[in-house]
């Protein structure tokens, strides 16, 4: 390939498009979420150094079993969802992360033609540079042009740069570890749509999903017996109390899951243990807890079949085909543009 080079960071482009000074937009976002009744935090601030490390140890739970779950289907399946996307393809990844799991699908596309443009968008850089010089390490094959971003303005990016209208090639959109399941409905919509208008027909967009099933294993997953679930979710206090000079007693609230079954969604939640008042300097503002009041901070939806093949309808695609792993909690989703 033109862009085969045994120098990997010949084939690595890092585009810095995070907005800096989100400083203001936590401390607003904080502001207008504690000061809501019922209270709420954005469960997109989970993720700072901290809380992106508890994540990945979440992910090595035993109770945790998303991860596993598709990591199975990859590695069983990745030929087969391969060739349900027929031709030569780019490969664009949204919330790439460590990009452990894309492995199974680039060395099937690998299997399949002899180079790779490879198009990773995450919040941070540092995951980012990280994982794709491993990558290009790895793959001598493979050419990475990186977004550090968050969805929206990556899509826009890509669609700028015409990436996507070159068309000597089809493109994959990745979006794994049913991460959808953290936006709420009309979220998911938006945001499937802004993927699919910057698509072409027979695209195609491979969604990782949660499926709906007994409670007990739903609540195991998200109140785990370590407590690091726990730990993730009071990161969040921490983070306020260190990014915005508040004093949070960490101590004072405990974590806890619940299934909401009319939504169909575990949330997680902050609770006060006890009447209190918090003060929060950077933003002047002072927040009276009642003992057992909770602040609201994380949906994840599970779903089926029929919501899944609802959802690729409403949005411009159609759901094509669907994999299981042998226990059948998860599922793994082609959706192709219409
Ligand atoms: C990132 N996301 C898909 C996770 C989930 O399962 O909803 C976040 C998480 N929250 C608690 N545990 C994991």
């Amino acid at each position: 390939m033109s862009d085969s080079h045994s120098d990997p960071s010949i084939r690595f482009t890092l585009h810095m498009l995070a907005r800096g000074g989100d400083s203001d937009t936590f401390a607003e976002d904080v502001r207008a979420g504690l000061g809501s009744r019922p209270r709420f935090l954005l469960p997109k601030y989970f993720y700072d150094g901290l809380g992106a490390q508890l994540f990945e140890a979440i992910c090595r739970l035993p109770e945790y079993y998303l991860t596993r779950a598709e990591s199975e289907i990859l590695g069983q399946h990745s030929d087969e969802i391969v060739a349900a996307v027929c031709g030569p393809v780019r490969l664009i990844e949204l919330g790439s992360g460590s990009a452990d799991k894309t492995r199974y699908l680039i060395e099937a596309l690998l299997r399949r033609q002899k180079e790779l443009h490879y198009f990773p968008v995450d919040i941070s850089d540092v995951s980012l540079e990280r994982s794709s010089e491993e990558l290009l390490h790895v793959y001598p094959q493979l050419r990475i042009t990186a977004y550090a971003a968050d969805y929206f303005t990556a899509l826009q990016a890509l669609a700028d740069a015409g990436v996507i209208e070159r068309q000597d090639k089809r493109t994959i959109v990745l979006f794994l570890g049913s991460n959808i399941g953290n936006f709420d409905e009309e979220e998911s919509r938006e945001f499937l749509r802004a993927i699919r208008n910057m698509l072409h027909p027979e695209d195609g967009l491979l969604i990782g999903a949660d499926l709906k099933k007994s409670v007990d294993v739903l609540l195991a997953a998200y109140d785990d017996a370590l407590g690091v679930t726990s730990a993730f979710n009071r990161n969040l206090l921490v983070r306020i109390n260190s990014e915005l000079d508040a004093d949070f007693d960490v101590r004072k609230f405990e974590h806890r899951a619940h299934y909401n079954e009319r939504m169909g969604r575990v949330e997680i939640h902050l609770v006060s243990l006890v009447k209190q008042t918090v003060r929060i300097r950077a933003i002047d503002l002072e927040i009276h807890f009642e003992e057992g009041e909770s602040i609201h901070t994380e949906n994840s939806y599970k779903f089926d079949l029929e919501q899944l093949g609802e959802l690729a309808r409403q949005t411009g695609f159609s759901l094509e085909k669907t994999w299981h792993d042998s226990a059948q909690r998860f599922s793994f989703n082609l959706f192709a543009a219409v």
